[in-house]
């Protein structure tokens, strides 16, 4: 398929692909693919590439999320980053030249997203970034690459914070291309706020509301090195318990790999449990005294429920949770972590702006009205 200028596909509606691949891309397509369903002039098909596969990473989430069959699962798999991102691109690519779109989504900075976002453009499909313009500045971290590459390939962009405008315009990206809509995350925990209430995880593992600490690490920086884990998890044995913990399966690997899974264990009131469902998780986020984490994510969730958000990280890429809401960042720096704990024992942990009215609402909204007047428009891809 080569083309170059946006038709019709043959159900006279114009086709939109979005692709996911790992867990945190599902919370983001759902409002997405919800908006999309709405408007006649679409047909929205779902790609999943299979980054992630594991019932607790991936299937349980479109259960919970609505998200409908996808039209093409890729089943590419874990596996090094290259070698991940080429077999992603590789069925990407047939998958692209079966279904004929003639937009395809892109969201998040996970490999999925730039390997996907790659192949559209080089069949001259037109590609929209959702969570595009974030920056944390750390080239150690995988995603950074993923941001940037997959903003400079898209043709529209949408910006959930001020700050990501201004890393675009920075970037030299064409500001007509540019949305800043409001932060997506923050749509899909608004539209699951009452179930999310109705939820009460905490009780079904005995626990009372804001009487537990919460916890969740993943990175590389904190995981993949055996120093670096040893530290994070010293680091967790200053959390006041109990901490519950739903331990990602890169986590669990590199534990087990340097003898560190009995160290964990060994905290006093440690909780580890499988990586959780959406519902779940944030209903624990809602009920926890304070979170600790390497997310990015999280930080905007902690934020909208004003619950203290440690990140074990030296940057973020989304400074409007530290500038606004109730991200701090900590690192794996003790004395941080003892200060932030003895802030929030004395009431003088920061408190959380209304959020929502900071970034809008009705995000995936106005991220459909903008590609529907897009692909009505008839762009070029400028390829
Ligand atoms: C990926 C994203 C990261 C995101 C995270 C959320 C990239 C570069 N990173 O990191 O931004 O925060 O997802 O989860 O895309 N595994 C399983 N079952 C699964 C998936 C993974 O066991 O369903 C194991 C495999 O051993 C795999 C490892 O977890 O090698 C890491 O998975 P991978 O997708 O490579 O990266 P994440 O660390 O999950």
């Amino acid at each position: 398929m080569s083309r170059e200028i946006v038709s019709r596909s043959d159900s006279g509606r114009y086709r939109v692909v979005t692709v996911v691949g790992a867990r945190p891309n599902f919370m983001k397509a759902a409002p997405i693919e919800r908006a999309l369903f709405s408007r006649p002039a679409v047909e929205h098909l779902l790609v999943h590439t299979g980054q992630h596969y594991d019932q607790a990473m991936s299937s349980v989430f479109f259960e919970e999320l609505g998200l409908r069959e996808p039209a093409r699962h890729l089943g590419v798999g874990s596996g090094r980053h290259g070698e991940m991102t080429g077999k992603i691109m590789i069925a990407f690519e047939q998958a692209c030249l079966e279904l004929e779109p003639d937009l395809v989504v892109v969201v998040g900075d996970v490999n999925s997203t730039v390997a996907a976002a790659l192949v559209a453009r080089k069949l001259f499909v037109p590609v929209a970034h959702v969570e595009a313009g974030l920056r944390s500045f750390d080239e150690s971290m995988p995603e950074e690459h993923n941001r940037r590459l997959t903003d400079h390939l898209s043709n529209l962009l949408f910006a959930s914070e001020p700050s990501a405008v201004t890393n675009l315009n920075r970037e030299g990206i064409d500001s007509d291309r540019v949305h800043l809509v409001g932060d997506i995350m923050l749509e899909t925990l608004q539209g699951f706020l009452p179930r999310i209430r109705e939820r009460r995880r905490w009780e079904e593992l005995g626990l009372a509301k804001g009487c537990y600490s919460l916890a969740t690490i993943h990175r590389p920086s904190n995981v993949d090195d055996p120093r670096s884990l040893e530290e994070t998890v010293r680091l967790l044995r200053l959390v006041p318990g109990p901490t519950v913990f739903p331990v990602h399966p890169r986590t669990v690997a590199s534990l087990e790999k340097f003898g560190l899974t009995g160290l964990l264990h060994d905290i006093p009131g440690m909780v580890t449990l499988a990586p959780e469902p959406y519902l779940e998780f944030v209903s624990l986020l809602e009920g926890a005294r304070v979170v600790i984490t390497d997310s990015g994510s999280i930080q905007a969730e902690a934020s909208l429920f004003d619950v203290p958000c440690l990140v074990c990280r030296e940057n973020t890429e989304r400074p409007i949770y530290v500038e606004q809401g109730t991200t701090e960042l900590v690192g794996r720096d003790v004395e941080k972590f003892r200060e932030a704990f003895e802030k929030m024992a004395s009431g003088q942990f920061k408190k959380s702006a209304p959020m929502v009215s900071t970034l809008g609402l009705h995000v995936a909204e106005k991220i459909a009205e903008i590609m529907v007047d897009y692909l009505t428009a008839g762009h070029k891809s400028s390829l």
